[in-house]
């Protein structure tokens, strides 16, 4: 039983909001934490909404201004799970104000909002995370650690792809999302951003970038407009303008010499969250495949030439990483318990003083890339990532 309690301010409650309270919820239920992680308050907008939702998730209070989290004395994390409009803002504060941070990703909306959150969170000591949430899927650990070892040997390529569906109607709305000011941008931020830290963590820093964008549908039924047009039977619905993109391709060079490719879409119909990478090294390969998340495939270039092939590993030992706490070999885990074991590494590094990554400096690093990708869409050229940026302030 942990002796200290570690209380939490969570804003935002809706999609991240859920798989962070079960997180918050869960980590101390199946590991043995430094300190309990108690569910203090959850912050929204709109009264009744948040308070339904504290009763039903377990959180003591609820507030409607984020403001009024971080100026409470009882609170010690900040858990950021809003649009990403309002990472920077939050982030800044809460690190002034002495706030340990959990932040979802993307984490921010350019490079400039980056470095300023990276420099508040440094300045104040605290500890700090950008939540991609996919370096903890256990298959994924193993991706690292079979690399490490040296099973893969040097590094050629990087391929990965992350894939959704969920705009192709015309008739979705203009959700913030979809939006530049309140987004940042597309698929370059909302998925890129996941397959850049997979490919930081696996392969190694990016060192060049080009890219290439597309915008399929430039005009989206607004949000409140959809809704009363449902109402009203209406045919004809105001639209506003979509001004993010809908795809993003990046080709990349890695500091170590290896090629990557990315492929970012919310137009691939028939992929649901089809987030995807593989490896090819001189002495082995891997595949990983998120909506089979407890599987990796290892191509073993030492195996003889008639028993070759790639094989699925089921990464459900209690030898791989976090398993120990969860079920017997086979019985699965799904995406919540990724956010679960965040929580259990967040609150380690909290509580001793040690770092975690993907932190803010980490996010700073993948902003660069993402940004630059987006310029180089933009211009049609190679753009280098500057070196000459503190990444470490
Ligand atoms: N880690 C992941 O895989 C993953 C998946 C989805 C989304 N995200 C990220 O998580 C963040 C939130 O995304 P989501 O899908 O949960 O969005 P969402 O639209 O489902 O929820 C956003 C929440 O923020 C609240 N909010 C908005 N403005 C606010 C304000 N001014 N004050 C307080 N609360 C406010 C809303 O009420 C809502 O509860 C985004 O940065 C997104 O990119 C990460």
């Amino acid at each position: 039983m942990a002796e200290h309690e570690l209380n939490v301010g969570l804003i935002g409650y809706n999609f991240m909001g859920k798989a962070h309270s079960q997180a918050w919820r869960n980590a101390a239920l199946y590991f043995d934490l430094a300190a309990k992680p108690t569910l203090k308050v959850v912050c929204g907008r709109s009264r009744d909404r948040v308070r339904d939702f504290a009763d039903r998730w377990g959180w003591q209070e609820y507030e409607t201004d984020w403001r009024r989290v971080i100026d409470r004395d009882d609170v010690d994390v900040v858990d950021i799970a809003t649009p990403t409009a309002l990472h920077h803002d939050i982030a800044i504060a809460a690190a002034q104000a002495g706030k340990h941070i959990f932040c979802e990703k993307p984490f921010a909306r350019s490079v400039d909002e980056a470095a300023r959150m990276l420099a508040a969170a440094a300045a104040a000591g605290v500890t700090h995370y950008v939540n991609h949430n996919y370096r903890r899927c256990p298959a994924v650990r193993l991706a690292r650690r079979l690399i490490d070892d040296g099973k893969i040997g040097r590094l050629f390529h990087w391929r990965g792809a992350y894939l959704q569906s969920w705009i192709v109607d015309p008739e979705f709305p203009l959700t913030w999302q979809l939006q530049a000011e309140s987004a940042g941008a597309g698929p370059q931020f909302d998925l890129n951003s996941h397959s850049v830290d997979l490919a930081r963590y696996l392969v190694g820093d990016i060192s060049t970038v080009t890219s290439m964008t597309a915008r399929f549908i430039a005009q989206r039924p607004l949000p409140s407009a959809t809704a009363t047009a449902f109402q009203r039977g209406a045919q004809q619905r105001e639209r506003g303008e979509v001004t993010v993109e809908d795809a993003a391709l990046m080709l990349v060079q890695f500091e170590n010499g290896a090629l990557g490719s990315f492929e970012a879409s919310r137009f691939a119909l028939g992929r649901k969250n089809h987030h995807t990478f593989e490896i090819y090294g001189s002495r082995g390969a891997l595949r990983f495949n998120l909506e089979r998340m407890n599987e990796l495939e290892y191509f073993c270039g030492d195996d003889s030439a008639e028993a070759q092939g790639f094989r699925t590993i089921l990464a459900t030992e209690p030898c791989h990483d976090y398993i120990a706490h969860w079920w017997p070999p086979g019985h699965t885990i799904g995406y919540e318990h990724e956010f679960t074991h965040a929580v259990v590494d967040f609150v380690d590094a909290a509580v001793h003083r040690t770092p975690i990554e993907p932190n803010f400096r980490d996010g700073l690093a993948c902003m660069q890339v993402l940004e630059a990708g987006l310029r180089s869409a933009r211009s049609g050229g190679h753009v280098a990532i500057a070196t000459n940026t503190p990444i470490s302030p």
